[in-house]
């Protein structure tokens, strides 16, 4: 197994892609802790996943929010006594035109998408300097990388991600901490369901894989950059996208 006892932290992993990478880091080895704000569906998730003999627990928290981010740190730790791997998935949108973007939208998907990153990394780190060790990922998006009409909020948001991944990679590449980032294309889960259909159309004609990405296409990137096969790899963005942009 490729995760054998490893604590990973996944944000957002009451859903979507989240989900699907708890899922596959649990059959991994892993011991997942689904960080979420979802309450209802992260306890649901947490019981799917121990019912099929994992080791997984639930605990809420608002990643935007520091205080409860360390909460959310410290039960983590009393639980399971370290942390290896932290997944920076939770994410939202709340899209508009620039010319019709509401300044609280804006806020907001700055606070949780780009905040949150920042509030959960801190958290973290120090206890992986002390180890010696560690692996964190961040979720950017194609949105940050080439922008897109109607994500002003977002794609500020997704673009930072990549900065202070790279950022992060020479910070903290001398304490054994690797940090990288995944830029996953369009994929099918709750964000894009609310997207006019004619827009995922569009989308979609532009991929040549001819497909959107599914949750475990981005869960299996995850998987590369937590585990030991990764190694070497420190400051990269990796473009899970079936190549929409080059
Ligand atoms: N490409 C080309 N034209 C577009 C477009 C697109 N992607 N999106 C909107 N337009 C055009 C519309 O056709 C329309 O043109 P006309 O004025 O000529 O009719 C014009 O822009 C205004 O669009 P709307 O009428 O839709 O304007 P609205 O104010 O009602 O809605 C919007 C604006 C909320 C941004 C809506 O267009 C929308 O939801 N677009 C999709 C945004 C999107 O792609 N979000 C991705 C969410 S998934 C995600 O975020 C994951 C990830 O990382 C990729
Ligand atoms: P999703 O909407 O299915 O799941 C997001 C999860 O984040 C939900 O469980 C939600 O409760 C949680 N969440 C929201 N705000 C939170 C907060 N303040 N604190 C803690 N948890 C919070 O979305 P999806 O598609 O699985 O997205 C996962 C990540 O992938 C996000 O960062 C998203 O921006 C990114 N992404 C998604 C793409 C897509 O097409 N679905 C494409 C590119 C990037």
């Amino acid at each position: 197994m490729r995760l054998s006892n490893k604590v990973a932290i996944i944000t957002g992993a009451a859903n979507g892609i989240g989900f699907a990478a708890a899922k596959r880091f649990a059959k991994e080895g892993a011991k997942v802790v689904i960080a979420d704000f979802n309450e209802s569906e992260g306890k649901l998730k947490e019981v799917e996943l121990r019912e099929e003999g994992y080791e997984a627990l639930f605990v809420q928290v608002d990643v935007s929010n520091k205080d409860s981010v360390d909460r959310m740190v410290e039960q983590v730790l009393s639980t399971y006594g370290t942390i290896d791997i932290l997944i920076n998935n939770a994410g939202i949108t709340r899209d508009a035109m620039l010319t019709k973007m509401k300044q609280n939208d804006f806020q907001r998907v700055l606070d949780v998408n780009l905040t949150g990153v920042f509030n959960c990394t801190q958290a973290v780190v120090p206890f992986m300097i002390e180890k010696g060790t560690g692996k964190i990922i961040s979720t950017s998006s194609v949105s940050g990388v080439y922008g897109n009409i109607g994500q002003t909020n977002y794609a500020a948001a997704k673009a930072a991600i990549v900065g202070m991944t790279k950022t992060w990679a020479k910070e903290l590449g001398r304490k054994g901490i690797n940090v990288n980032a995944v830029a996953p294309g369009f994929t099918e889960t709750n964000m894009v369901a609310s997207v006019p259909e004619k827009v995922v159309d569009s989308m979609k004609a532009m991929i040549p894989l001819q497909r959107l990405g599914k949750p475990e296409d981005i869960a299996n990137a995850y998987l590369f950059l937590a585990s030991d096969e990764s190694d070497y790899v420190n400051g990269t963005v990796l473009h899970v996208d079936g190549g929409i942009m080059m």
